[in-house]
């Protein structure tokens, strides 16, 4: 049962239909518990309350698949515009970007324009910038791209899914240009070809994968709500004598906000992955499908509309 729920969320996912109409009518069905609001001043306004409480956050303006060059160019200028914002008033936050919200589904030169822009904008207002992954089919272009970016900026990141194969070498090739990664276990639905199909096994990949980017030496984001993946993080940085300089703990905003204060309160750093804009369909579906029990509150919020 839950494996039909899951799967029926990733198809929605898609679905380009309610992906137009969810831009249209705005925040529904319990969305506002995961995305920070339509504005970025919405956005501001959570940032500076997270950052009250001793978190710091990464900030993602939502956008994915984009496939028109002048919606690609608008994105980046969202992001510009926010990441001014984030340098002029002092919040402690960086930007996470979508690659296919760039232009990366257009052609490598649209998005390597559009990422040198922002990329210049946060290198002067000292904001870090991290590369979302996306489905396997983006993943080797979404490296390629990170690479070039990476020998060009020093202030840019990307994430490897502990989901994938490859992933393994991936972390050894990305040593080379002393990536700064978050680790995750992966979001999208892949087929067992290219991805672990069993929990099990991408539980262990994924410690696998920490363990070997911290003892390379390279700054390691542990990017998970689970405890027992939190639990190996401590027991390895304990045993290893990782400093704290090297490593920080990360949550998507509204999932487990008191196990967040715990692991600051812990003296961990902790960041949070905070969301806003207008296309919160596709974000807000995977969210669901990663744990159907947060259909509650869908159904809550269509009840209450
Ligand atoms: P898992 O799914 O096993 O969950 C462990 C426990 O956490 C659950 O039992 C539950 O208690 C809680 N939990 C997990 N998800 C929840 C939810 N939606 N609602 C409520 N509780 C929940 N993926 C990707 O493919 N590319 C990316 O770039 C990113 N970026 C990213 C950034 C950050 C900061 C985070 C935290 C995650 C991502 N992800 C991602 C998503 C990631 O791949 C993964 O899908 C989710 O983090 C869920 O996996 P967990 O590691 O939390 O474990």
């Amino acid at each position: 049962m839950e494996k039909l729920l899951r799967n029926s969320f990733m198809f929605l996912s898609r679905n380009k239909m309610m992906t137009k109409l969810a831009k249209k009518y705005g925040l529904h069905f319990g969305a506002a518990r995961f995305v920070a609001g339509n504005t970025i001043d919405a956005a501001k306004n959570v940032i500076k309350q997270l950052n009250h409480k001793g978190l710091d956050v990464t900030l993602d303006y939502l956008g994915e698949f984009i496939i028109d060059e002048y919606e690609a160019e608008e994105t980046a200028n969202h992001c510009i515009k926010a990441i001014e914002i984030i340098g002029n008033e002092r919040l402690n936050s960086q930007v996470s970007i979508k690659l296919t919200s760039m232009g990366l589904d257009i052609s490598e030169d649209v998005v390597l324009s559009n990422m040198r822009r922002i990329l210049a904008k946060s290198k002067k207002h000292g904001v870090f910038i991290t590369i979302d992954m996306e489905d396997y089919s983006r993943c080797e272009k979404t490296l390629k791209i990170f690479k070039q970016l990476r020998s060009e900026y020093d202030n840019v990141g990307t994430v490897l899914q502990a989901y994938l194969y490859r992933t393994v070498d991936d972390v050894e090739d990305l040593g080379t240009y002393q990536a700064n990664l978050r680790l995750v276990k992966g979001a999208y639905k892949e087929s067992a070809d290219v991805a672990f199909p069993d929990k099990k096994d991408v539980d262990m990949n994924f410690k696998k994968i920490i363990k070997m980017h911290l003892l390379n030496g390279h700054y390691t984001a542990i990017a998970t709500h689970d405890d027992q993946i939190i639990e190996y993080t401590k027991q390895i940085v304990n045993k290893y004598r990782i400093p704290k300089t090297q490593f920080e703990f990360q949550m998507l905003y509204g999932i487990r906000p008191e196990k967040q204060l715990d692991i600051v309160n812990e003296g961990y750093k902790m960041r949070v992955y905070v969301p806003y804009g207008t296309d919160w369909y596709g974000y807000f579906m995977r969210r669901m499908a990663e744990r159907p029990a947060n259909v509650a509150f869908v159904i809550k919020g269509m009840i209450k509309r």
